[in-house]
């Protein structure tokens, strides 16, 4: 048995450390990574209870550095059992002394707090846990916009969409808070619950603490409030009083907050709600969740009777009637944005009349009806330290940056994407010349920018500063992967050589093996507890996991495995990651087909695709058609919403592959694949296969299609004797003359706006 050990309690969290660069990494020497090995988790904690803390002042500060490091990946293992998995593996002492220690190590060394710091999470309280609340409408997201293009595109589709003859729509125009969303849900116009946005399902309940805001009415003012309201809008800290709080906090040696944003989740997120109450927090509501009737009919008017009811509303929200008032309220606010006493990062447009908002809805998780306007990134200059290949799950290299860590907006960035070869290079993926010409090496010092979420990029070069020893970074011309296969460029949409590079070993090199893997057990797909990436690249380095079957055969084979005797990993370990891959036998049909990793199979196309077919076996007859080239499984495939050529390409792909399919046969007969949930709905045409054709007039095709859609129907883009509904409109031909023939019911626009408004 090898003497490798390692820490459970640390393998998840290991995942946040690599948050911006995912996949496996390979410095430029490439040989394969050794078996890992890890204190014991265990070994360390009796370690930490029999030495004495060493004081935090002694620390030298690389010393620090490490402990800081470690600590927070503990905080976050235990956040993640117990907030995600309600199985805490500490008391609540244990975990506040973590997290005091941290605080403290913290306020001696500000330099270390950056966003990823549990100090400055919304899900890592100092000592409060809070109850869970489910949301009675779900709490979503907008889309962004950042150029000019995409505000007029978003207009663009609401004129076609909602087929209006010109653009001249209300909007409604606010500033955007950087604070935290919050919903308050009043019964009889009394506050009853304050509940975090948590993942937009679920929330936490804050009540206590959101109490204690001068700017949340306890009770509702006014007459004929409804029964049942949530308010939402934004929990925000002044920016004086975010740097007042700070000053405070640092005499006191407590957690130093990063930006205004995150002091306001830290002062809500208190156990203690007399400390929240010391905070300064205001809230601006601007939107609504569950009503039992709606007091106005417009966004403008909700916000009339927001204030009405005693809340605070933004004083630069504007009703606008076209794109061009939009932009220049956009840059009216940009101008003012660096004199308002919180924080803004873009404005957010809204259709004012609601039964408009109404008929757009939602695509996937953002509505049609808003969109954010982001102000333009934020940028900063530092080092190039080295560039490193990090091999994805598909066998594509990404190289990354590594910088000389630099704060942009908040956030201290230490990596940043260099997309490919080309953009190494200075030529852009349609050949055109970037940052006039000037490549980028190592040693170099270069501007970074920062956009919201996304991954940090290089901008420019600052080519006065290229020191003499600035190096060139040669691609690499061969995969580190066991093959030594030649490094190939994609082909783009149109058989051009494209700009990413990838390894063509597929499943047979291990980089991409053990990326699938990791995907295959992470919490998005099959959310295995206790196998994160280190044990599973430890039992994939062994030969003891080669593909996702062999997770849930561990158990049968571990009288020859005995993993117990692995140091610091020991029986109830075993006994634990037995139970949780047990328990994760069952999987919803989403979820599984996410886990499969395909390329261009997101989570969201995931959903879509299962609740096309509903069932794993729907579904995969489905595929092994689409992989054998099937038409009609094709165009069937392509009806569904969200699912188009690039997806439906890379199914056939990965079905038309024998080694594929064979990986999937042997792990469906380990699990049991839960159908997907139909949407819920007890319309007329819900669980119906409609096929519209012809020239709709009362309707565009697409709103046509997402109230079908909304309504529980599937839309299908051909007709077959699986659909139960045509609707034809003007110049309907050969769908109309096919739903003929396999005898299906065809109604006109106006018989099917009557059979879906009964
Ligand atoms: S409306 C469907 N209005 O931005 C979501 N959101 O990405 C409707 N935000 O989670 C949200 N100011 O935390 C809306 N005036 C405003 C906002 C605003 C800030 C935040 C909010 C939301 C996020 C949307």
């Amino acid at each position: 048995m090898p003497a490798a050990t390692w820490a459970p309690a640390l393998q998840r969290t290991a995942e946040g450390a690599l948050r911006c660069v995912r996949g496996t990494r390979f410095p430029q020497a490439f040989t394969l990574p050794p078996a890992p090995s890890y204190p014991s988790a265990m070994a360390r904690a009796a370690k930490s209870k029999a030495t004495p803390l060493r004081d935090v002042v002694e620390l030298t500060k690389a010393q620090a550095k490490v402990e800081h490091k470690r600590l927070a990946l503990e905080i976050e293992g235990h956040n993640e059992r117990y907030y995600q998995e309600d199985a805490p593996t500490v008391t609540d002492a244990e975990y506040d002394a973590l997290r005091q220690r941290l605080n403290a190590i913290e306020a001696r060394f500000p330099e270390f707090v950056t966003a990823d710091s549990p100090s400055q999470k919304v899900g890592a309280a100092p000592s409060g846990r809070f109850k869970k609340v489910p949301h009675a409408v779900p709490m979503l997201s907008l889309d962004n916009a950042f150029a000019e293009e995409d505000v007029r595109d978003f207009v663009g589709r609401i004129v076609r969409f909602l087929k209006l003859d010109d653009d001249k729509i209300g909007f409604s125009a606010e500033p955007k808070i950087d604070g935290l969303s919050m919903s308050l849900r009043y019964e009889g116009g009394e506050l009853v619950t304050a509940a975090t946005r948590g993942d937009g399902a679920v929330g936490e309940d804050v009540t206590a603490n959101i109490r204690t805001l001068e700017d949340v009415p306890q009770k509702l003012k006014g007459r004929n409030i409804p029964d049942i309201c949530e308010v939402r809008g934004e929990v925000y800290m002044t920016k004086k009083a975010f740097l007042a709080l700070n000053e405070r906090q640092k005499a006191a040696g407590d957690t130093i907050f990063a930006n205004p944003r995150n002091s306001a989740a830290g002062s809500l997120r208190q156990k203690d709600p007399t400390i929240t109450a010391s905070r300064p927090l205001g809230f601006f509501a601007y939107a609504w969740g569950q009503m039992s009737a709606m007091p106005e009919d417009t966004q403008n008017g909700m916000i009339g009777w927001f204030e009405r009811c005693g809340f605070k509303t933004n004083p630069l929200t504007k009703l606008c009637h076209s794109v061009e008032e939009l932009l220049a309220f956009h840059h009216a606010i940009e101008e003012q944005r660096a004199r308002l006493d919180y924080d803004i990062d873009g404005v957010v447009y809204k259709i004012d009349r609601i039964d408009w908002q109404e008929r757009l809805g939602f695509v996937s998780r953002t509505p049609r009806w808003g969109i954010a306007h982001k102000f333009p990134a934020e940028r900063a200059m530092t080092v190039l330290r080295d560039i490193e290949i990090q091999v994805g799950r598909t066998g594509s290299f990404t190289p990354v940056g590594k910088l000389e860590p630099v704060g942009v907006g908040g956030v201290i960035v230490q990596n940043v994407t260099l997309h490919n070869e080309d953009y190494i290079r200075g030529i852009g993926n349609k050949g055109e010349v970037l940052r006039e010409g000037r490549d980028i090496r190592i040693g170099d010092t270069v501007v970074i920018q920062r956009a919201g979420d996304v991954i940090p990029q290089v901008v420019d070069v600052v080519f006065d500063k290229r020191p003499k020893s600035a190096r060139e970074f040669h691609f690499p011309k061969k995969c580190p992967c066991p093959l030594h296969t030649d490094v190939v460029r994609e082909e783009t949409a149109t058989g051009e050589e494209g700009s990413r590079a990838r390894c063509t070993g597929e499943f047979a090199c291990p980089y991409q093996k053990i990326e699938h893997l990791k995907l295959f057990v992470s919490r998005r797909a099959f959310d295995i507890d206790g196998l994160g990436e280190k044990q599973l690249q430890y039992f994939f380095d062994e030969g003891w996991v080669k593909e996702p079957a062999d997770i849930f055969t561990l158990e049968k084979r571990n009288a020859k495995l005995k993993l117990e005797e692995i140091e610091g990993y020991g029986a109830t370990s075993v006994r634990n990651l037995f139970g949780a891959i047990e328990s994760r036998r069952r999987i919803a049909l989403e979820r599984f087909i996410f886990a499969l990793g395909m390329r261009h199979v997101g989570e969201t196309t995931a959903l879509a695709l299962a609740r096309g077919y509903g069932s794993w076996d729907a579904f995969h007859d489905a595929c092994l058609k689409v992989g054998k080239g099937d038409e009609e499984a094709i165009a069937d495939m392509d009806a569904l919403d969200q699912i188009g050529d690039t997806v439906i390409k890379s199914i056939a792909d990965y079905f038309g592959e024998s080694h594929n399919r064979g990986i999937v046969e042997r792990l469906t007969k380990e699990v049991e694949i839960v159908d997907a949930e139909k949407p819920k709905s007890n319309s007329a045409v819900a669980g119906k296969t409609v096929v519209f054709t012809g020239s709709l007039e009362k309707m565009t095709r697409d709103e046509a299609k997402a109230t079908a859609e909304r309504l529980g129907a599937k839309v299908s883009g051909s007709v077959s004797k699986k659909t139960d509904l045509v609707v034809a409109g003007p110049g309907a031909g050969s769908k109309l003359a096919d739903a003929n023939k396999h005898g299906v019911k065809v109604l006109t626009e106006d018989e099917w706006l009557k059979l879906i408004a009964e």
